[in-house]
């Protein structure tokens, strides 16, 4: 007989907490018992729509046949609508725009063109978890930096400066930011800016939340504030678009031509060693960023309402306290009581049917607990969520 075969030990510290719970969600659902399930960050699965102008335009695309593989950075079309876009932000210099499957794989592709083993990156403590997976499967090291929750959720710049040193080659941010919702204030951004400069460091910006904005605020994109340093910005349509099943991601190079050249070259080896991202899905973008955006004004208006809600409910129960959400479509609520956060999430989904996700799923500042709501479902649904939250802490 074969011997058991052993898996690499890049994969033993491999989590990812949303998908994780949804094991144990699973197992109570089968008790019969209701669920309301807060935990994850795709719209489709509540009362959002894809609109139907990109349904057409990827249709038609396989209608007319574009189901063989395309050029490895993407389709012309939706490269010059992507380039458009962020130079219409303010985006300088841009080097390079190259279409990935999801934001996923440009952010594994960016962070890959990057990093030696033993090389550390900054990343948001809170964040999102799958930096740290590829960061851990290229052996080098996350190096986390505090997002302040006394100051909405802002990077702490002074943490920051504190945790460089000479293995510290670039630093990530995500804005808006998942799990807190926060949105980086324009000083914080100049500020990461001047350490970037200082230390040499590329900027990697994660906006793949970037439309979803609240109270009508205008949203900066970092790369369109400095025309000197290396910034690569990662986007795609799965959240504001509404398609995260379609896998359609990006990542835009800037910065200056001497600094940016060899990184650029770097990142298209990759992306012609995995040959290119889904074809046909590819002429959504176009029409996507260049048609009309009703659905991103009514997502607005809809999670602006849910956000009030839960802040309202979440803010009077003894022992919650939470920063009001600025963008994208979640919140993180602090547990104020000394609980372990994973059984909290745990106790609730078996008591209540109340699915969220633990905050150490996340990253959270030691000896602080907390957990991820989204703003997705319904009016009703998050009212009586909240109110089960309500009641389960009063028994604890
Ligand atoms: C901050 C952040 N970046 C990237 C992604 C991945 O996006 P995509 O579905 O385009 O791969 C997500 C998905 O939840 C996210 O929250």
């Amino acid at each position: 007989m074969s011997s058991k075969i052993t898996p690499s030990r890049r994969t033993e510290n491999v989590t990812y907490a949303v998908r994780d719970i949804v094991v144990l969600a699973q197992k109570t659902k089968e008790t019969g018992k209701e669920l309301l399930w807060l935990n994850i960050g795709d719209p489709l699965k509540y009362d959002f729509e894809t609109p139907a102008h990109m349904v057409e335009a990827v249709s038609k695309a396989m209608q007319d046949g574009h189901n063989g593989y395309s050029p490895s950075s993407g389709i012309d079309e939706a490269i010059t609508a992507i380039r458009n876009e962020a130079e219409k932000q303010g985006i300088k210099n841009i080097r390079d725009v190259l279409i990935t499957n999801g934001g996923s794989e440009a952010i594994e592709i960016a962070l890959t063109s990057l990093l030696n083993p033993g090389d550390n990156i900054l990343t948001p403590n809170p964040g999102y978890p799958l930096y740290e997976a590829i960061v851990n499967k290229l052996e080098a090291k996350e190096n986390q930096y505090e997002l302040d929750e006394e100051n909405d959720w802002q990077p702490n710049i002074s943490d920051i400066e504190s945790k460089i040193n000479d293995k510290t080659k670039g630093i990530v941010i995500i804005n808006p930011n998942n799990p807190t919702g926060s949105v980086c204030h324009k000083d914080t951004l100049l500020q990461l800016i001047e350490l970037a400069r200082k230390h040499n460091l590329v900027i990697f910006s994660d906006e793949i939340y970037d439309k979803l904005v609240f109270d009508g605020k205008k949203y900066v994109s970092i790369a369109s504030l400095a025309d000197d340093i290396c910034f690569v910005t990662l986007n795609g349509l799965s959240k504001s678009y509404l398609v995260p099943g379609w896998r359609l991601g990006w990542a835009i190079i800037s910065g200056p031509e001497e600094i940016c050249n060899d990184y650029v070259e770097a990142y298209n080896k990759f992306t012609r060693a995995r040959l290119c991202s889904n074809h046909p899905m590819q002429f959504a973008i176009k029409p996507a960023l260049e048609g009309p955006q009703d659905h991103i004004e009514e997502a607005i208006k809809k999670l602006e309402r849910r956000r009030d809600i839960c802040m309202e409910i979440l803010n009077s129960i003894d022992g919650i306290n939470c920063v009001s959400p600025e963008g994208a479509f979640y919140a993180f609520p602090r547990l104020e009581r000394d609980l372990d956060d994973k059984k909290w999430v745990e106790g609730l989904i078996s008591e209540t049917g109340v699915v969220t996700v633990h905050g150490s799923g996340f990253g959270q500042k030691p000896g602080t607990h907390h957990f991820r709501i989204v703003l997705l479902p319904d009016e009703q649904t998050l009212e009586r969520a909240c109110l089960n939250i309500k009641e389960y802490m009063k028994k604890l």
